[in-house]
């Protein structure tokens, strides 16, 4: 078996590249087993050699010579680990284009310029995993790829960020504002120091790319994906959601509309008795609609170092399998090539909560400021407040710019002396 040995490079050794590097050796014996074959780490790149790990890696392994490193024509197979688009795309190239097959975790450089790396793991008749790229352990990606291959999806509408999932379940379950919720879970460490790429939408926006070019087998990258992030959800949405028995989440929505592709990222209410609705903390699920096999729910933990480490393995494992079979597994699926429908296309529901004079009329110039943007209202509460009233209407499923162009019309109306709530509602009846 010995001389069928499979080397491995991985690139980076921070916290998933040191439990990569953990189970590739405490594992050895059974990765041999299921392999077939030993998997033997011949080299981690990293970038200072007397840095603090969470694993001992024998010093004659390290290197700081990452390009270096993939240029060894004795290494089989890469892992890289290390996130951010360079260098990371010049050593997956480097490495496929020497013969090499790479697992990868980075989202980032998927979603920016997937179709450059699949093109060359293509020429290079190699392989490109990359499951723990989106939803940390949770297998997701094989599942679009693989096992529902035969199916027509219609519908991917995913919670794939941790750190929002824990701010809004702290600001559903305590009351706490946006930002003291940023604080307690920076406090706990399941945000940055710098919350940017999370709060604001971009890591799940990166994921959703990589969703929708999966599910529909089209190319969607990033900057197709409409985005917001949850810094300006208010402790007044939330607590509107909760008197509509919802909650809100951050949604990685992608579907299918007619021919073409939706994917945003955003806010939204989704009621309590939805199943992404109990998904609760740090965790993440996806929820997958497709035509023959119905509702389907991925769920697990999206982030940190060990379950994305399982993650990596599974794809190591799989893509060592292929290369001792002198195969490889399905690549890039983009024949259907569909177009990307704009935001402003896209239908969604909105809730919109006003505070107006308490009067008559009032509530029929808001119903006729819906209907001259061709809105319909689906449902209305309205709770007295002296003087005042506050309005919480809901509306039928319209295009996106049919709703904000509804809710400027109501900024711009007397009788409106406050929009204090605006959000998408998910996961209902349109
Ligand atoms: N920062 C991400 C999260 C995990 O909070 O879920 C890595 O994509």
């Amino acid at each position: 078996m010995d001389d069928k040995r499979l080397k491995v490079a991985v690139l980076g050794c921070g916290s998933v590249g040191s439990q990569v590097v953990r189970l590739l050796t405490e594992q050895a014996d059974d990765l041999a087993a299921r392999v077939g074959a030993p998997v033997e780490l011949v080299g981690v790149a990293v970038r200072r050699l007397d840095a603090q790990r969470e694993v001992d890696v024998p010093a004659e392994l390290l290197t700081t010579d990452a390009a270096g490193l993939v240029a060894r024509d004795d290494v089989d197979l890469v892992v890289e680990v290390i996130g951010g688009i360079e260098p990371a795309r010049s050593l997956i190239l480097a490495a496929l284009s020497g013969g090499a097959s790479v697992v990868t975790a980075n989202k980032a450089l998927l979603a920016e310029d997937g179709p450059t790396l699949f093109e060359a793991a293509a020429k290079a008749e190699r392989d490109l995993y990359y499951e723990a790229a989106v939803a940390g352990a949770i297998p997701i990606l094989r599942p679009l790829r693989e096992s529902l291959a035969g199916d027509r999806v219609t519908r991917v509408l995913g919670i794939v960020n941790g750190t929002t999932n824990f701010i809004l379940d702290k600001m559903d379950t305590s009351g706490a504002g946006f930002s003291e919720a940023l604080e307690e879970a920076q406090d706990l460490g399941f945000a940055e120091a710098d919350p940017t790429a999370d709060v604001e939408g971009f890591d799940a926006a990166a994921k959703a790319a990589i969703l929708a070019s999966l599910a529909f087998h089209s190319r969607v990258t990033a900057s197709d994906v409409y985005r917001e992030g949850i810094s300006e959800v208010t402790a007044a949405d939330v607590q509107s959601a909760r008197e509509m028995d919802s909650v809100v989440k951050l949604l990685a929505i992608c579907e299918l509309r007619g021919d073409q592709v939706a994917a945003r990222v955003h806010p939204a209410m989704i009621p309590r008795s939805h199943p992404l609705a109990s998904v609760r903390g740090a965790y993440n699920a996806v929820f997958v609609e497709s035509e023959a096999a119905g509702q389907l729910m991925f769920y697990g933990p999206g982030a940190g170092g060990s379950p994305t480490a399982s993650a990596v393995l599974g794809d190591l494992v799989t893509v060592a399998r292929n290369r001792l079979s002198d195969t490889r597994g399905a690549g890039e699926s983009a024949y259907a090539d569909r177009a990307v429908l704009p935001m402003g296309e896209t239908r969604t529901r909105y809730h919109v909560a006003l505070d107006v004079d308490d009067r008559s009329g009032v509530l029929a110039a808001v119903a006729n400021a819906f209907a001259d943007n061709d809105v319909s209202i689906q449902t209305v509460r309205q709770e007295g407040r002296g003087e005042d009233a506050q309005l919480v209407v809901v509306s039928h499923a319209a295009t996106d710019a049919a709703l904000s162009a509804t809710v400027e019309h109501l900024r711009t109306m007397d009788i409106v002396r406050d929009v204090t709530s605006v959000m998408r509602v998910e996961g209902g009846d349109e």
